[in-house]
């Protein structure tokens, strides 16, 4: 077997890729990646090689064609930045790119496993089924709903090959340090506390998001692997959980007990509420999330507190 993981430098594809080395080990996996997100240091320890290069440079995939076959694509690169306003360079980046990663996956008849985003559904009332509610509100979620539109019709076009979108919910967990300022709210307020700073929240903290804690989308992916299915799906835990939630659960974890300091939310567009329908990815691929909240941050804990001690 043959892999390739566009975005393999970043928190979900590099995840990905240490998963797949282990269950996989006599696979062949590659790492497609311009690191503009990606870090290096999530790839220590990768025993795979690296193809450096810019997803929408129409060059880079020719050499790919010339040069490689993969049976599968799992295709995680993205400009994952959602309060980028660019709106040339999020669809040539995000949904114009993976016209040329369908076309070579037509050619070698390879499977293909993309992320897509919950931000498809922008404020649409939750929980979000994955028919109805599609009106984003930024152009990265719209940039994901066009790249669900053009799998759509590659689905159609070419029903013998197998294409699964995974509307990612909100994935937090190791390895998301390099994201920075778009790293999870969960990853944002540990480092605060640990810090000894007090974590602060937009107003008033009720904010509700449908946090998936990384196992499980990792194990979404795989179960996207084995089945022979095409489709797209909602990946979340399908309960959605406030921002002082997160902060209550810390306390706990941490044995502190720091008081919130709310403010303003400086953004026109913020999403409010997100919650998974997760009956479709039941049935199709039997998934089911392992980890709750509570569960989630206890396991990712112990690697935030190195990562801030070190
Ligand atoms: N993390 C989440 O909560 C979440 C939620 C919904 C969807 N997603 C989607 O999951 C995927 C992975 O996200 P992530 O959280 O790991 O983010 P990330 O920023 O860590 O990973 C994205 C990777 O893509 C690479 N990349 C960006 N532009 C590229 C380009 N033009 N050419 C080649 N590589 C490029 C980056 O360097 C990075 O390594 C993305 O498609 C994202 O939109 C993530």
């Amino acid at each position: 077997m043959k892999f390739l993981i566009t975005g393999g430098a970043g928190f979900i594809g590099s995840n990905l890729a240490f998963a797949l080395q282990e269950r996989y080990p006599e696979a062949k996996i590659y790492v497609l990646d311009n690191f503009s997100s990606g870090h290096f240091k999530n790839l220590i320890g990768f025993k795979g090689q690296v193809i450096t290069g810019d997803i929408s440079d129409p060059s880079l995939w020719d050499y790919v064609r010339k040069n490689f076959h993969f049976d599968v694509i799992f295709h995680e690169a993205a400009i994952t930045d959602t309060t980028v306003e660019d709106q040339y360079f999020m669809m040539k980046t995000n949904a114009d790119s993976f016209r040329y990663i369908l076309d070579l996956a037509v050619e070698w008849n390879a499977k293909v496993i993309y992320a897509s985003s919950a931000g498809v559904y922008g404020n649409s009332p939750p929980p979000m089924r994955e028919d109805k509610g599609l009106e984003p509100e930024n152009i990265y979620g719209f940039s994901k709903l066009m790249m669900d539109h053009i799998a759509m019709d590659y689905m159609e076009r070419y029903p013998e090959m197998n294409i699964v979108g995974l509307r990612y919910f909100n994935v937090y967990g190791p390895r998301e340090d390099y994201k920075g300022k778009t790293a999870s709210m969960i990853y944002q307020l540990a480092v605060k506390m640990i810090k000894g700073e007090r974590p602060r929240l937009f107003k008033w903290g009720e904010q509700r998001r449908d946090f998936v804690y990384i196992k499980d989308v990792i194990k979404a992916n795989l179960l996207a692997l084995e089945k022979n299915v095409s489709g797209i799906f909602n990946v979340g835990t399908g309960r959605a959980r406030s921002f002082n939630e997160i902060v209550s659960i810390l306390n706990k974890e941490l044995g502190t007990n720091y008081e919130i300091e709310y403010f303003d939310c400086p953004y026109d567009f913020y999403q409010k509420f997100t919650e998974a329908d997760l009956t479709k990815i039941r049935e199709a691929l039997g998934y089911e999330p392992e980890y709750s909240l509570e569960e989630g941050i206890k396991d990712y804990l112990p690697y935030i507190i190195k990562r801030v001690k070190k």
